[in-house]
């Protein structure tokens, strides 16, 4: 299995249609429907979202101007009022989807829940009036570090509600990484459970919560509530923590949706990039809503009957947006796992789709690529023949795991739908519309209706086909983010004048390198900042490298990503040590945990080679390019002339 390089993908010229049958029954049926919606949206984007947010959603008073562009900052729909969890629940309740399963979740040691809408909306309200009895208001930002449990889609919805921006936090992230966005967002309260089930092992969430509370470090932080779920022994602080079971005993179910303005925030999700400390990706209520919703009726073909079930974890964007809040908007039947692919239990995710009768899958290549290995016995014993559609997001999908994807998974009867987009997009921006556009394996195809992406060199100028360039939106679409929280400076700088704006037109850089065929299909290749894709999880190698030279015994430390056949890329770390610390294999292993106390697991570095010194050129930048050919065990390309010492290179390839 190898990862899409140019030469490969440009070699791909396999092609899949739609099936008739696909077609015929989808809300898009043919590359036609698709041109002409296009169209139409690019004539006038703002008739098209607005015609949209019209008939999709449900509004208190309704907006008086789509969309107000100041670039970089864009207000969509604003002077609108509305709720998305309104949106998400009440809306359903007056119809025959009361009683239509909301949420099915099935839990990792085998349990197993589901919710209608009206159970839903019932604890979503009670929630939401616990909250307020702790003191939370419109406004107050709320942190969630929690496992994959309803209670997660509950409170995010239930914060919503009450006009209480989320801050969610991957239940795999560190107490020290919690601790900084917390710090960051200046939360309120924390939501987490005892503990989380994480391939077969438990992970301590409330002993995290309390470490990263500990010696008043988050001082805005006055109130913890903890779900019990791993039922372990865990501190509760007097005055401080609370049951959830304890405080949501004989509270009111009623607690009307707060009227919020379109553009209030609505969350902050934590995302890195090549520079400084993760940034918090502020998105806000409409917009988003707006977004999400017809993203995902249109690219998965959403049908009243699927059961639909999105593999990733509420702590990250897709969670967010896929599972929670575009499938609940469209009164879908969402499905909520807890487990994650593992050896011990090979068959496990088979059993889900099997147990459920899952219509839609939508997972990630490196997902994918584990269930090759773990071998097609196991999806092969399970009836699969519920699935209409595969999913795919969050890297470059090699071609060979999209044709293992759409045989052995989809039977070649169901469309594979890549799905490019970010933390920052909040839903689809380059996907198919599965009964109209054929695909390619490995291509996420055309750009989403009202979408305009390009493919620019660095003055912002279009390359011409099939030359790689830089991944770029020209114009403002209702799910962009509004801001870097408590940064607007950044905001801009990142990504919006990385490519400098030409006669005043400002394009959005998404940091990702692609290309454009000559049927206009777009293959992403990846990023092409300091920020590494492992395993689907987004890592800046600069926090990387800062939690690495926060060790004592290291000096430098630059990180780069090294091709993985699993999990895409590795972290591969290159270390000088300080003073007369000596390199060990014990100094290696001490090393990488602390990476993982510091920012968590997914950072754990794969390999790290101590070296007496660092590639830099004359002026003390560090030669990334070079690590990167080095990690790879590849020679070292390109110019090295601006290289300060090249005895270095030598050292570095054998390390010390
Ligand atoms: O590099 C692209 C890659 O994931 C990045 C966004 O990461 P994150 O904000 O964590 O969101 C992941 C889930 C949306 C992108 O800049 N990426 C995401 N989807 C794809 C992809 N690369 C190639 N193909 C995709 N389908």
């Amino acid at each position: 299995m190898s990862e899409p390089t140019i030469e490969s993908i440009l070699q791909e010229k396999r092609l899949f249609p739609p099936t008739p049958e696909f077609s015929q029954n989808a809300q898009i049926q043919s590359l036609e429907d698709y041109q002409q919606l296009y169209d139409k949206a690019k004539a006038d984007p703002e008739k098209f979202w607005a015609d949209l947010a019209e008939t999709q959603l449900h509004w208190f008073q309704k907006w008086d101007t789509v969309l107000d562009w100041k670039p970089p900052f864009a207000k969509w729909f604003d002077g609108g009022k509305m709720n998305i969890s309104y949106n998400c629940l009440d809306r359903h309740l007056t119809t025959w989807r009361r009683n239509k399963a909301a949420l099915i979740w099935e839990g990792e040691p085998g349990d197993s829940r589901t919710f209608t809408y009206a159970q839903l909306h019932r604890e979503v309200c009670q929630f939401a009036n616990v909250l307020k009895q702790l003191g939370v208001k419109k406004g107050d930002v709320v942190g969630i570090y929690m496992p994959m449990i309803p209670e997660a889609a509950i409170a995010m919805l239930a914060c919503a509600r009450i006009g209480a921006p989320h801050s969610v936090v991957f239940g795999g992230f560190s107490a020290e990484a919690l601790r900084d966005r917390l710090i960051d967002g200046e939360a309120k309260l924390v939501i987490t459970a005892d503990g989380g089930w994480r391939k077969d092992a438990i992970v301590p969430l409330k002993a995290q919560v309390d470490k990263a509370l500990s010696n008043n470090s988050v001082p805005s932080v006055t109130n913890v509530l903890v779900v019990k779920r791993t039922q372990q022994e865990i501190q509760m602080e007097p005055g401080r923590d609370h049951w959830w079971h304890d405080l949501q005993q004989g509270i009111s179910a009623d607690c009307p949706a707060e009227p919020m303005d379109s553009e209030d925030m609505l969350f902050i999700l934590y995302t890195s990039g090549s520079t400084g400390k993760p940034k918090g990706v502020v998105h806000t209520t409409a917009g988003y809503n707006l977004y999400t919703h017809m993203t995902l009726q249109w690219a998965f073909d959403l049908k009243d009957t699927d059961v639909y079930w999105c593999t990733a974890d509420v702590g990250w964007i897709t969670g967010h947006s896929y599972i929670v809040y575009g499938p609940l908007s469209n009164g879908a039947t969402t499905l909520m796992y807890e487990g994650a692919p593992r050896a011990s239990n090979p068959g496990a995710f088979w059993d889900v789709i099997e147990k459920h009768g899952v219509n839609i899958f939508y997972t990630a290549p490196t997902a994918i690529r584990a269930f090759i290995k773990m071998g097609e016995q196991h999806p092969k014993t399970r009836n699969l023949s519920s699935l209409r559609l595969l999913g795919t997001v969050g890297e470059p999908i090699n071609p060979e795991a999209w044709m293992w994807y759409h045989r052995v998974i989809g039977g070649e009867k169901c469309p594979i739908v890549d799905t490019w987009w970010q933390t920052e997009t909040a839903g689809f921006m380059i996907t198919p519309l599965p009964g109209a556009i054929p695909t390619k394996p490995g291509s996420a195809t055309l750009p989403f209706p009202g979408i305009i992406a390009d493919i620019v060199d660095l003055e912002g100028n279009t390359v011409p086909d099939n030359e790689g360039g830089y991944l770029v939106v020209r114009h403002p679409w209702p799910g962009m983010m509004r801001t870097v929280y408590g940064d607007p400076d950044r905001f801009r700088r990142t990504y919006w004048e990385h490519i400098p704006p030409q006669d005043g037109k400002y394009v959005y850089f998404a940091g990702d390198g692609a290309r454009k065929d000559e049927d206009g299909y777009f293959w992403v290749m990846g990023r092409v900042d300091d920020v590494i894709n492992v395993a689907g999880h987004r890592l800046g190698t600069m926090e990387i490298e800062s939690a690495l030279v926060s060790h004592p015994a290291v000096a430098e430390a630059a990180v780069v990503g090294k091709p993985d056949e699993m999990k895409g890329e590795e972290v591969f770390a290159f270390v000088t040590l300080e003073g007369d610390h000596t390199p060990s294999e014990e100094l290696v292993k001490e090393l990488k945990k602390h990476v993982v106390q510091e920012i968590g697991a997914i950072a754990r570095p794969g390999e790290i080679r101590f070296t007496d010194a660092l590639p830099k050129t004359r002026s003390g930048k560090i030669m990334r390019r070079l690590l990167r050919n080095l990690a790879a065990g590849q020679e070292v390309a390109g110019d090295t002339s601006t290289l300060e010492d090249m005895g270095v290179l030598d050292k570095l390839r054998e390390g010390v």
